[in-house]
């Protein structure tokens, strides 16, 4: 019989969802609570907890076994407080979330296809974009990377015709982020020489 080991994958709770409300919180605490869409092996959460100890992350990964091991891993390493990856489709989710309950969102290389009939499988588009410009706190920062420089050229057209979002000052194109961490594939493309295409937003205020 087959039995599937990550049956048991992290889930969100059904309902609504307060990404606060997924963490323990001193009462009347702020807390500030960041998300990665598709963290894949996850180790930009692992480096974004430790060079920032205020900060809360969260994953969403459609990948129900990278999911189960980054959040058994984040467990291990006694960050379970702090940081969360679930195994869930982003698209599917986001619109659960409370309105304005994200401080950042990251997506780091989100669609690796370059070829026009891959257009269909993309991550961010349309519809996501509508939706984290619903989730992120007025002046919430989102955070685009990419190493298919046509990638880079669409997401820059979307966000930017996007009433929801602005560019950050010096952007929305920046050559290096502030956030302390690198993702895996981010990693790997600066030690293969790879240019990597970054975009930096923030929702407006109003
Ligand atoms: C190219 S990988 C990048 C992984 C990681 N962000 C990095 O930079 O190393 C894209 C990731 O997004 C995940 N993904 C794709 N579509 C998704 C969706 N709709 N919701 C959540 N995760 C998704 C994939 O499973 C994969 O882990």
């Amino acid at each position: 019989m087959h039995v599937d080991p990550y049956e048991r994958a992290p889930r969100l709770p059904e309902g609504p969802i307060d990404p606060q409300a997924l963490f323990p919180v001193a009462p009347g605490a702020p807390t500030r609570v960041e998300l990665e869409i598709g963290p894949g092996r996850g180790w930009f959460i692992v480096e974004r907890l430790e060079v920032d100890p205020e900060v809360k992350l969260l994953g969403l990964e459609i990948r129900r076994k990278w999911a189960t091991i980054v959040d058994d891993r984040l467990t291990k390493r006694g960050h379970r407080e702090r940081a969360r990856v679930f195994a869930e489709d982003a698209k599917l989710a986001l619109p659960r979330f409370l309105a304005s309950s994200l401080d950042v969102v990251y997506l780091h290389f989100p669609d690796p296809w370059w070829k026009k009939r891959h257009q269909k499988r993309l991550v961010l588009g349309t519809e996501l974009l509508v939706e984290l410009g619903r989730v992120l706190k007025p002046t919430g920062e989102l955070f685009i990377q990419t190493d298919v420089a046509e990638r880079a050229d669409e997401y820059e057209s979307l966000v930017s015709a996007a009433p929801a979002f602005e560019a950050l000052p010096g952007g929305p194109r920046i050559v290096d982020h502030p956030y302390g961490a690198r993702s895996p594939r981010e990693r790997k493309a600066i030690e293969d020489g790879l240019p990597v295409f970054r975009l930096r937003y923030r929702r407006r205020d109003g």
